[in-house]
């Protein structure tokens, strides 16, 4: 059992601090705001996450989670901090490091022995180094310290799964010591530890993001360019994706990558290698693409619907970045909904779970109650994410609903054949027209 301390209540640190409390260590979570550690302690995780919250209230009960909004009550026993807050975009796409050095400063100033200082955020590369300066400037007498960089790989959604059984732990540090000591934290978990220096775990993390977006815009140029030649993107994947080479995962061509990470990161890499005198071209293509995703949903739509989005109902169905989330950052579906209502189109959408999130950030989208009341009267629906309940819906009664039976399927959920049979006028990413159209 080891003390830690995990400074940031987001997806990342909630995740991070409750599987360390699940594997039997004594965690106390830090967030500067009052309300979400308020419930918190009231055994309400403050985000959707699979399995989350009954791990939450799982750990408190056992005396060994505790939240507070105080890092000296935090770090009182603490032989480990995990700094896992936000560390969104800046003007120019470079990571904002306010929140960091927050974190770094407040440690600083509450530690009284000895600490080792991890970074999970995902910051950019040298980080490690600034970190570990401004905590020796902040501090009121000097106390030891490492830092080390040990980066987050884990997927929203399916965060405590990806936490428990990761594919490899990063552990960068000057401090070989500090690096032994936070390895033999994750020996529980049992799977191949990777050590190296700072710099290098933190440019892991970086590469590793933006080679999973570059997968998917990749298989997105691709699905583009199947639907001109008459191929199909769906099973170009498959083909490609039993090469072990290439791997199956992340060739879902779509609507294109959203969410916390990959356009913040992919964006930061390249903000970075500027920086730096670099011509990160391939990642500046990675961008574009992604962003084109979200013309060629708009396109279909205006094609389909007679060159003119003025006045046309449009549906989206899912609003979150992706499925099991009630994310919505960087979510195709509300860049969409604004290009669409910028060419006059009246939107409304519907999701599971994050239709609380959108209703803060967008007051013009129309929030359906289910999937069949935002296609009442709709002249097009638009499939953003791919919630298993719209693989299981009614396509009769959806069909009848409709003022117009027209369907986007931007995440290619349905079969072509199935939804023409239903009497859709169906179109989906990468599958050429003349197959899905039935001519
Ligand atoms: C990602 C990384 O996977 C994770 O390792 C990192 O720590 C944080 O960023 P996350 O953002 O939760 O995790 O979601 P992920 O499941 O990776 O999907 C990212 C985006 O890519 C989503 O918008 C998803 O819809 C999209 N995607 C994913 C595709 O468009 N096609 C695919 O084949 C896979």
């Amino acid at each position: 059992m080891r003390n830690i301390a995990v400074a940031g209540t987001g997806y990342v640190g909630l995740s991070t601090g409750t599987c360390f409390a699940d594997m039997g260590n004594n965690v106390t979570c830090i967030d500067i705001s009052e309300e979400k550690i308020a419930m918190l302690q009231r055994g309400e995780a403050p985000i959707y996450e699979p399995g989350l919250n009954e791990m939450i209230v799982r750990n408190m009960k056992a005396g060994r989670l505790h939240f507070t909004t105080s890092y000296d009550e935090a770090l009182k026993d603490a032989e480990f901090i995990f700094i896992c807050v936000g560390t969104p975009s800046g003007v120019d796409g470079e990571a904002d490091l306010q929140y960091v050095r927050m974190a770094a400063e407040s440690v600083a100033r509450a530690m009284t022995h000895p600490l080792i200082v991890i970074n999970k955020s995902t910051v950019p590369v040298g980080t490690g180094d600034w970190v570990a300066d401004i905590v020796r400037r902040s501090q009121p007498e000097p106390i030891d310290f490492a830092v080390v960089s040990c980066p987050e790989f884990t997927r929203e959604g399916s965060a405590l799964h990806d936490f428990m059984n990761p594919d490899r732990v990063v552990i960068g540090s000057r401090s070989p010591e500090a690096a032994e000591k936070v390895a033999q934290l994750h020996l529980p978990l049992r799977t191949r530890i990777i050590m190296t220096d700072l710099r290098t775990a933190e440019m892991i993390k970086y590469a590793s993001n933006a080679f999973l977006a570059t997968k998917i815009s990749f298989i997105n140029e691709i699905a583009v360019i199947c639907e001109k030649l008459g191929a199909d993107v769906q099973e170009v994947a498959e083909g490609m994706g039993f090469d072990r080479r290439i791997g199956a995962q992340f060739l879902n061509a779509g609507l294109g990558y959203g969410g916390s990470c990959f356009p913040k990161d992919v964006k930061a890499l390249e903000h970075m290698a500027l920086v730096h005198g670099s011509h990160p071209s391939l990642l500046r293509a990675v961008i574009d693409i992604n962003r084109d995703m979200r013309r060629w949903a708009v396109y279909n739509l205006r094609d389909l619907l007679g060159g003119k989005l003025d006045g046309k109902k449009i549906g989206l169905m899912g609003l979150a970045f992706k499925p099991n989330t009630d994310d919505i950052r960087e979510a195709p579906a509300l860049e969409i909904a604004h290009m669409l209502r910028n060419e006059g189109a009246l939107v409304s959408g519907y999701d599971p779970v994050a239709m609380h999130n959108v209703a803060r950030v967008d007051k013009h989208i129309r929030l359906a109650e289910d999937a069949y009341d935002l296609a009442t009267g709709a002249d097009a629906l638009l499939v953003c994410t791919e919630w298993n309940e719209f693989k299981q819906l009614d396509l009769a009664r959806l069909h009848g609903v409709m003022q117009r039976p027209i369907l986007v399927d931007g995440r290619n959920i349905y079969e072509p054949a199935r939804m023409q049979a239903h009497g859709f006028i169906y179109r989906a990413v990468g599958r050429a027209p003349a197959a899905t159209n039935g001519d």
